[in-house]
C-alpha cells in the first residue's frame, strides 16, 4: 500500500513535475507559448526542441513582404508554406507577421512617385490590397492571428512615422499620410477584413508595453481602429533588456506600468499577445545576468497570466545562437530560453515553475508578489528579492 501510493506520487511528479514541456503547462493555464521560426527551420535538434516545447510559431522573416513578394507580381511562398506545414504537422498555431511595415518590404519600398500625389496614393493602395488579399487567401483558416500593420507609431513629430528622418516610413511618404490622417493604416485593416472576414487582426509595435508617450499613441491608434471594428488584438513585442544589466532608449521593462497598460488594452476589448519576447544581457553573460534574466521572464509571464485577455506568449527565437539581438545591439545577446547548444537556461526553468505552480501557492510562498496579495503591483514587486524564496538549482532539461 505504501509502495503503491509512493508510485502514484512518483507518477504524478513525472507527469506534472519538473519534466513537463512548456506547451503542456501553458495550455493548462489557457495560453499559447510560441517562438519565432528561422528561415527554413532546421532539421534535428532545432525542430525537435521547437515542437517539443512550443505550440505556436511565427515566421521571423518568411512572411514579411520581401519574403513573399520581393519583386512585384512574383509571389514566393515556399518558406512560409514550409513553416505552416511544420506547424500543422506538430499541432501548432501560426501568427502571421507582417504586411505593412517600413522594413524588409522588397519592391514596394522603392516605388517611384508618380505624376500626382493622388496617382502615387492610388498605386500604393492597389499594391497593398493585392498583397494582403493574395496572402490572406492562400493561408485562409491556417493563421491564428495576423500582424496587419507593424510599428507605424513614433514617439516624435506627429506621433506616427513620417516620410523622412530616423523613423521614416515609405508608407507615410507615398500615401501622403499627414494630409490623410494616416489612412494607409485603416485601409490595410479594411483590405484584410475584406479578404478574410474570419481572420483575427492585430496591430503590433514595440516600446509601448508599459505606460508613456508612445504607449498612449498606440492606445489612441488601436482605439480608433477598434471603434471602426477593424482590429481584434494588440501585439506587444517585448524586446527588453534585463532590468539592471543595461540602459538604453529602447527596451525598458517596468512591470507595474505593464500591468496598467494591459488593463486598459483589455478594457478596450482587445486580445493581447506578447509577440517578440527577448530579454537581452551583456555578452558573455554571467550567472548573475542569467539569474536576473530568469526573474524578468518569470515576472513577465506572471503579468500575462494575471490578465485574462493576455493569451499568447511568443519568444523571438528558439535559442541564443539564432537570436537577432547580437546584430542589433552589439555587445548584448543571450536573450532567449535555450543556449547555443539548445540546453535550457535558468529562464526556461523559471517559466516552467511559474506555469506549474498554482497561483495561490506561488503568491503565499514569495511574499505576496502576485496581484492576489491585494497590494498594488509596484509595492508587491518592490518587496521581492531573491532571498524571499530559494531557487532550485539549474538542471538541464532531461
Ligand atoms: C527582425 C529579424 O529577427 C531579423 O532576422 C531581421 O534581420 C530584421 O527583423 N520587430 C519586428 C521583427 O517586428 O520583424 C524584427 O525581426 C525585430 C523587430
Amino acid at each position: 500500500m505504501v509502495k503503491l501510493s509512493f508510485l502514484l506520487l512518483l507518477g504524478f511528479f513525472i507527469a506534472y513535475g519538473e519534466g513537463q514541456a512548456l506547451k503542456v503547462s501553458a495550455s493548462a493555464r489557457g495560453i499559447n507559448i510560441g517562438c519565432a521560426y528561422k528561415n527554413g527551420g532546421g532539421p534535428g535538434t532545432y525542430n525537435n526542441t521547437l515542437s517539443r516545447e512550443f505550440n505556436g510559431v511565427v515566421g521571423e522573416n518568411n512572411m514579411k513582404w520581401d519574403g513573399l513578394q520581393a519583386v512585384r507580381g512574383n509571389f514566393t511562398f515556399a518558406g512560409a508554406d514550409a513553416m505552416v506545414d511544420f506547424a500543422q504537422k506538430n499541432d501548432m498555431i501560426v501568427r502571421g507577421h507582417t504586411f505593412v511595415w517600413h522594413q524588409q518590404s522588397g519592391f514596394v519600398a522603392n516605388m517611384p512617385a508618380q505624376a500626382t500625389v493622388q496617382a502615387t496614393r492610388d498605386t500604393m493602395f492597389k499594391v497593398m490590397k493585392t498583397h494582403i488579399t493574395t496572402v490572406m487567401n492562400r493561408y485562409k483558416g491556417k493563421i491564428y492571428e495576423w500582424d496587419i500593420v507593424n510599428e507605424a507609431v513614433a514617439r516624435d513629430s506627429a506621433g506616427m512615422r513620417l516620410g523622412t528622418g530616423t523613423s521614416s516610413s515609405f508608407w507615410s511618404l507615398r500615401t501622403d499620410a499627414p494630409n490623410h490622417n494616416w489612412d494607409f493604416v485603416d485601409s490595410a485593416y479594411a483590405y484584410a477584413r475584406q479578404a478574410d472576414p474570419e481572420a483575427f487582426l492585430v496591430y503590433n509595435d514595440y516600446d509601448c508595453e508599459g505606460m508613456g508617450k508612445k504607449s498612449d499613441l498606440v492606445y489612441a491608434l488601436v482605439s480608433r481602429l477598434k471603434a471602426k471594428n477593424l482590429i481584434d488584438g494588440i501585439g506587444l513585442q517585448c524586446h527588453f533588456y534585463v532590468p539592471g544589466t543595461s540602459t538604453g532608449s529602447n527596451g525598458a521593462f517596468v512591470p507595474s506600468e505593464m500591468v496598467a497598460n494591459l488593463k486598459r488594452l483589455a478594457d478596450l476589448g482587445l486580445r493581447i499577445s506578447l509577440t517578440e519576447i527577448d530579454f537581452r544581457v551583456p555578452t558573455p553573460p554571467t550567472s548573475a545576468h542569467l539569474a536576473a534574466q530568469r526573474e524578468a521572464y518569470e515576472t513577465l509571464l506572471e503579468i500575462c497570466l494575471a490578465n485574462p485577455n493576455c493569451k499568447n506568449f511568443f519568444l523571438w527565437g528558439l535559442n541564443d545562437g539564432s537570436s537577432w539581438i547580437p546584430n542589433q545591439y552589439p555587445g548584448q545577446g543571450a536573450p532567449l530560453l535555450f543556449d547555443d547548444s539548445f540546453n535550457p537556461k535558468p529562464a526556461y526553468i523559471g517559466l516552467r515553475e511559474v506555469f506549474q505552480t498554482p497561483v495561490a501557492i506561488r503568491a503565499s510562498r514569495n511574499g505576496g508578489r502576485m496581484l492576489l496579495s491585494g497590494k498594488p503591483w509596484n509595492e508587491a514587486f518592490d518587496l521581492r528579492g531573491r532571498a524571499l524564496r530559494a531557487l532550485p538549482a539549474y538542471s538541464p532539461f532531461p
